[in-house]
């Protein structure tokens, strides 16, 4: 399987600390904010990994991550010009994922649990990370039948059908990228990962797992906080890079 860190985007919520550097570089307690995705692929051996970054900030990245060779992996740099949706990682992916799976994580996700067994035991289709938020109307939410079965996943609804909400972490087999290049631009002129998700739900290939411990999305002021407690408290002596 080769892994995708998504790490482009403009940041415009973390401004003015992203107008110097990108959001997934800044310090989250005691190391770069996109160290902590990272960490989640390696320690699920995965060890080629492409990263994709914006291209203002491409030599900051070269110069913090290089090769991967200290981390025990081969890095891969792409460039996406505009941040066109998370969909579009696939596209531009599409060489570097060849014919193999592919792991997506998104470079400013923190999650508290060890992942590897759920990255480790998938199989086909696509597999998708679900938690439980308050605030379920800023992301993909995740809806369940009476069987917890997932029926329908919305892209930011305004009335969401529950509080389960889909993370920065994508899991699919091959058809992705095919998947990618069928997808029309939403309304906001994205090419949505909630598209590509419901595009394996509706073939009964999508399977939902659940992140029990604390999952941050740091692109925000609080989130970023409470993303350097995480850290301190909790991260900082397990991680492995
Ligand atoms: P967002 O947080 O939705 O967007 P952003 O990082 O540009 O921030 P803001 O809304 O404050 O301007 O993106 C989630 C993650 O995905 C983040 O790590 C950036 C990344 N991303 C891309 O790399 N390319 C894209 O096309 C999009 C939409 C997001």
């Amino acid at each position: 399987m080769r892994g995708i860190i998504l790490s482009g985007g403009s940041g415009t919520r973390l401004a003015p600390l992203t107008t110097i550097t990108s959001k997934q570089l800044l310090p989250v307690y005691n190391r770069p904010m996109i160290y902590y995705p990272l960490n989640t692929l390696i320690a699920a051996g995965i060890k080629e990994i492409l990263i994709i970054v914006a291209p203002e900030r491409a030599g900051d990245y070269l110069n913090l991550l290089g090769s991967g060779k200290k981390f025990g992996c081969k890095f891969t740099y792409e460039i996406q010009d505009k941040p066109a949706g998370l969909s579009e990682a696939f596209i531009i992916g599409e060489n570097f994922i060849d014919e193999e799976d592919v792991i997506m994580i998104l470079g400013d996700n923190i999650f508290e649990d060890d992942l590897s067994a759920e990255i480790k035991n998938f199989k086909s289709g696509g597999k998708i990370f679900a938690k439980q938020v308050p605030d379920p109307e800023r992301f993909g939410v995740v809806e369940f039948d009476a069987n917890k079965k997932a029926i329908s996943i919305e892209e930011k609804p305004a009335k969401p059908k529950s509080n389960y909400c889909v993370t920065g972490l994508y899991i699919y087999d091959n058809r992705i990228v095919e998947v990618a290049k069928s997808l029309k631009p939403s309304r906001r002129g994205e090419i949505e990962i909630t598209d590509a998700n419901n595009w394996y739900l509706q073939k009964g290939e999508l399977q939902v797992a659940m992140v029990n411990g604390e999952w941050i999305d740091a692109g925000t002021f609080d989130s970023l906080l409470k993303a350097q407690n995480l850290a301190k408290e909790k991260l900082a002596d397990k991680l492995i890079i």
